[in-house]
Formats: C-alpha cells, sequence, structure tokens
C-alpha cells in the first residue's frame, strides 16, 4: 500500500489516509451563517476519498472576521445553519471533519478576494474597528487595530471556547485553532506584530502565552481526548520576525498539552516577507518540526503539494505525516481518486459513482462504508 494511503491517528480520530482538505474561505456565508453554497462545496468535497477535510477559518466573534462574509460559530443562528451542511456531509461520506476557529485580529475588516481583497478604509460603510496585540495595521495604509486590553484579550479567550463548545455539540470531529497566516494569534507570536510590555508580549513565553492559554481553554471545555490541532505559519520569511526556532518551542509547548496534530504552513504576518516559493516549499518547515517532535504529534505539510508522487515521497521518506491540499483540490475535486490510480491503490467511494472508473482502471473505487446517519 502507499505511504499516502495508510491510516494515521490524529489524537484519537481515526483517518483512512493521509490525505488533507486544507481549509479554505469561501466568503459565502450571511451573518455568519452556512448558505447553499457550502452545502454544494462541502458535499462534493465530501466525495473526494480524502483522509480529512477541514472546513474554512471560522469567525469566534463577529470582530474576528475576514470579511463580513465569513463563517462564524459565535451564535445558535450559526449552529443552526451549520448543522444541513454537516448532516449532509455525515448521509453520503464517511469522511471525518474539523472545523478551523480563528479570530482575524488586525486583518478583520477586509473585502472579499473578488472584490479587491485588503483592508476596508474606516470609511466604508462596511468597515469595523479590529484588534490586534499592538495598535498597529498590516499595512502602514491600513486602519490601525486596537491594542487588545486585557478585557478584550478575557473575551476572546471566551470565544474560542464558546464556539469549540458549539462545534464539538454540532458533532464535528475535530478542530483546527487558526494560529496562522498573520491572523490574531500569530499577531500576538510574532516580534514584528506585536510589541507589547506586558505579559502577553517581549518574550518567546509573553509571546506565545495567548496561543497557549486559548488552547488551554478550549480543551479543558472539550470532553476528554477531543482532537484538537493547530496551524501555524512555522515562519514569518521576514528577519527577526517568527520562525522555525521559536514554532519549535511552541511545538514541543503544544504536544506536552496533548495536541492532535501540527498543520504546518507559513507567512501572511508582514508585507516584507519573502518567500521562496516552489513546489512543496513549505515542506522542509514541516520535516524540521517533525524531527524535533520526534513522534510525538502528527505534522500535516501544506503549500503547492500537487503531484500524487511528490506526496507519496513526503509521506514515505518521513518529511511529513500527513499533506494538506488546497487548491489543488478546488482545481479537482477528485484530486484523491486520482493520486490512488497513479499510485496503484484503491480509494473509497460513493456507491453511487462506482461505475465511472476510467478504462484501464477496474477496480480503483470500492463502496465507502455504510455511514451513520
Ligand atoms: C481559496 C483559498 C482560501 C483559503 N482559506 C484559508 C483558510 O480559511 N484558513 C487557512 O488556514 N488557510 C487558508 N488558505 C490557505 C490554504 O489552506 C493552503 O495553506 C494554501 O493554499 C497552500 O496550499 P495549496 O498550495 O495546496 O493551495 C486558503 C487558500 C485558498 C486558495
Amino acid at each position: 500500500m502507499p505511504a499516502l494511503f495508510s491510516p494515521i491517528r490524529f489524537g484519537t480520530l481515526e483517518l483512512a489516509n493521509r490525505i488533507v482538505i486544507a481549509p479554505m474561505c469561501m466568503y459565502s456565508a450571511e451573518d455568519g451563517c452556512a448558505t447553499d453554497w457550502h452545502l454544494m462545496h462541502y458535499g462534493n468535497l465530501a466525495q473526494s476519498g480524502a483522509g480529512l477535510l477541514v472546513l474554512e477559518a471560522t469567525a469566534v466573534e463577529a470582530r474576528g472576521r475576514i470579511s463580513r462574509y465569513d463563517l462564524g460559530l459565535w451564535n445558535d443562528a450559526q449552529v443552526q445553519a451549520l448543522r444541513p451542511v454537516l448532516a449532509h456531509i455525515r448521509r453520503h461520506s464517511p469522511m471525518p471533519v474539523c472545523i478551523q476557529l480563528a479570530h482575524a485580529g488586525r486583518k478583520a475588516s477586509s473585502l472579499r478576494p473578488w472584490e479587491g481583497g485588503g483592508a476596508m478604509p474606516a470609511t466604508h460603510p462596511d468597515a469595523w474597528p479590529t484588534v490586534s496585540a499592538s495598535a498597529q495595521g498590516y499595512l502602514p495604509t491600513d486602519p490601525t487595530p486596537a491594542s487588545a486590553t486585557l478585557q478584550d484579550i478575557a473575551e476572546i479567550k471566551q470565544s474560542f471556547v464558546d464556539a469549540a463548545v458549539r462545534a464539538q455539540q454540532l458533532g464535528l470531529d475535530a478542530i483546527e485553532l487558526h494560529n496562522a497566516h498573520g491572523y490574531l494569534l500569530h499577531q500576538f507570536l510574532s516580534p514584528l506584530s506585536n510589541l507589547r510590555t506586558d505579559a502577553y508580549g517581549g518574550s518567546l513565553e509573553g509571546r506565545m502565552r495567548l496561543t497557549l492559554e486559548v488552547f488551554d481553554a478550549m480543551q479543558a471545555a472539550l470532553p476528554t481526548g477531543f482532537p484538537l490541532g493547530v496551524r501555524i505559519s512555522a515562519t514569518d520569511w521576514v528577519e527577526g520576525g517568527w520562525d522555525v526556532a521559536q514554532s519549535q518551542v511552541l511545538a514541543h509547548a503544544l504536544a506536552e498539552r496533548g495536541c492532535a496534530f501540527l498543520h504546518v504552513s507559513s507567512a501572511a504576518l508582514h508585507p516584507a516577507q519573502q518567500i521562496p516559493i516552489a513546489p512543496g516549499y513549505q515542506v522542509p518547515l514541516a520535516t524540521a518540526l517533525r524531527n524535533s517532535l520526534n513522534g510525538r504529534m502528527p505534522v500535516i505539510a501544506v503549500g503547492l503539494i500537487t503531484e500524487a508522487q511528490q506526496a507519496e515521497a513526503i509521506i514515505q521518506t518521513g518529511q511529513a505525516d500527513a499533506i494538506g491540499v488546497a487548491r489543488a483540490m478546488l482545481y479537482n475535486p477528485r484530486w484523491p481518486w486520482e493520486a490512488a490510480r497513479q499510485l496503484g491503490t484503491q480509494v473509497a467511494a460513493a456507491p453511487q459513482y462506482l461505475r465511472c472508473e476510467p478504462h484501464g482502471a477496474k477496480g480503483l473505487l470500492h463502496a465507502a462504508p455504510a455511514t451513520t446517519d
């Protein structure tokens, strides 16, 4: 069996294979509520044969949305709107579903990418005030966020906890804490965006404090053993910023706490970033962390992993324990089927699709196990 298609555990969660559908904002929610876009989109991705589906960045409070169209999980209406999406997936797919919980911090109050992206000017009728580790925008021209008070920090922490409990009660299988891509928790981690002089800034310990307190509070509110993982930007790709050495310290602190997985991305904290874009360019970051962790928690590599052989080599040679696929999955939502064909193995599929195997690939698909619905 190819290593990519061997099962793996993220804490108590069993994945049929090592292909993770990475979280992707759809900017298609209304007041934080899922719409028929989500039903169609996630229903489709749940037919892909991947080992895990991670739902898009979902805001834990209104102020923490990237755009006004982000999914949210800060009220009951949003729970009710997401319920049919999950029920639909469950009815037709055995794929476990994780949700990414997020707060955008100073990158909130932005336009959707197809509306130009970036922070709305404070004068825009849809703009709202943002909060960050310090009163410093991503771009000097962006509206200046408020520096979080201790009261803000306490409220934000509680919002993460409340959203986590809603997610678990809704029946989601796992939670990924969004600690990457220049959003709020990453804004606290990086010395480039955290200029605080209190207990939440300064030393590495101070800058990691909010991430670890949020993780601890969520974990304490969830049932024992509920899979809680973390996505990080392992480096800012800026001199003097957050880097792999600091990520290693954070990774060990998370492993110590029973973190279910580490999803290793990079960047998006500072406009001066110099990213060496190339196929698999973030894999060495995941490998550095995996080597340092020495098996204490599984590590997901992500970023321009687009080819089956490339993914197989990453797993087989121990560069990562699982791989995340984002854009290639939107382009071809049957990416795992094609990977299985190229690697000469089988993948589970809905019975309605079993007759579609291409000539020469008979036996590629087998019926997915019965769903629980
Ligand atoms: C449309 C789109 C939306 C994204 N939204 C999120 C998100 O909600 N949370 C997140 O952590 N990353 C997000 N990302 C980043 C992806 O998860 C992934 O890390 C990145 O695209 C690199 O992987 P890829 O080369 O396979 O696309 C998004 C990427 C795309 C293309």
